[in-house]
């Protein structure tokens, strides 16, 4: 197995493994340092199918069965189908409109998200080009760079994020699929509260947790002083400094850290220029600092 760092901010592709054969433990104990140090791992030309891709991910911690969970494998509800295909019955072939707008996957609930994977099935392009990029951007960074009085300021506080906010945000665009959740969807998904300041458990250092798509206030404060901080916040994660962005190619599997980075799915592609992906999310359960110890 072969690391190769992207020489970013984040991003690196690590060639010369097959992980449609089991994991070793040596291998998964360096792939979880890569994936600290790195946020994003790129695996090309992988080409197992979908038992093989469940059980790479499980190895990482428990995955999670989205709670809206329209579109996932047959037998596998674990693995969920990103696409904007549609079948020859009429019926689309995945969620069109997965991550289109910056935040952090389960950054709504309690529990929350060690790494999402994704393995690339179909990749449009354009011009011998791929289109439909996935960009991201580095929270250790984010953090490290806050000026230090906001640093203090924010040390120990807490945020409101809301699974609802990203959800009504998609469900307002014209042409969206997405139905009003129902109150059982909303009872199993209430708001909840985040450190907005959290150690990472792969790398012990303080990333900032907070992204647009999900978090609504700055909770004990003031709501024009939560507002204002959180729009600052925003702001500067867009420093261009802290951006990585991957471009797709068949058989890519990506693996991204959900809590050192944010990322946006870039839509710039249209519906007959087909995109398939299978995902895993995979919940931070296990002991991860004694994983790298
Ligand atoms: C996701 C997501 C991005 C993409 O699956 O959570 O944000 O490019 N996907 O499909
Ligand atoms: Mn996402």
């Amino acid at each position: 197995m072969d690391i190769v760092p992207s020489g970013q901010t984040l991003g690196a592709r690590v060639e010369g493994i097959n992980l449609g054969n089991p994991l070793s433990d040596a291998d998964f104990r360096i792939l979880l340092r890569a994936l600290g140090r790195h946020g994003v791992l790129c695996f090309p030309n992988q080409t197992f199918g979908t038992p093989e891709f469940a059980a790479f991910a499980r190895r990482f911690g428990a995955l999670e069965v989205n709670v809206a969970n329209l579109f996932h494998e047959p037998g596998f509800p674990e693995v969920m189908i990103l696409s904007n295909q549609i079948l020859p019955d009429g019926q689309p072939a995945g969620l069109n409109d997965a991550g289109q707008g910056w935040h952090t996957d389960m950054s709504y609930s309690k529990d929350i998200a060690l790494a999402n994977v994704l393995h690339a099935h179909a990749v449009p392009t354009r011009n011998g080009k791929s289109v439909g990029e996935t960009q991201f951007r580095d929270m250790h960074a984010a953090y490290d760079e806050l000026p230090e009085h906001l640093k203090e300021r924010l040390e120990g506080r807490t945020a409101t994020h809301d699974f609802e906010k990203f959800w009504e945000t998609m469900r307002q665009r014209p042409g969206s699929r997405r139905a009003k959740l129902t109150d059982a969807q909303k009872r199993k998904r209430p708001p909840v509260s985040q450190p907005l300041v959290r150690v990472h458990p792969l790398t012990g250092r303080k990333v900032l947790y907070a992204n647009p798509g999900y978090t609504m206030r700055i909770d004990g404060m003031d709501e024009h002083e939560s507002g204002r901080i959180l729009d600052y916040l925003f702001r500067h994660q867009e420093r261009a400094d802290f951006l990585y962005a991957h471009r797709w190619a068949v058989g890519d599997v990506l693996m991204w850290d959900n809590i050192g980075t944010v990322h946006n799915a870039v839509a710039d592609y249209t519906p007959d220029e087909h995109r398939y992906m299978r995902r895993a999310q995979i919940m931070a359960t296990l002991d991860y600092p004694a994983l790298v110890a």
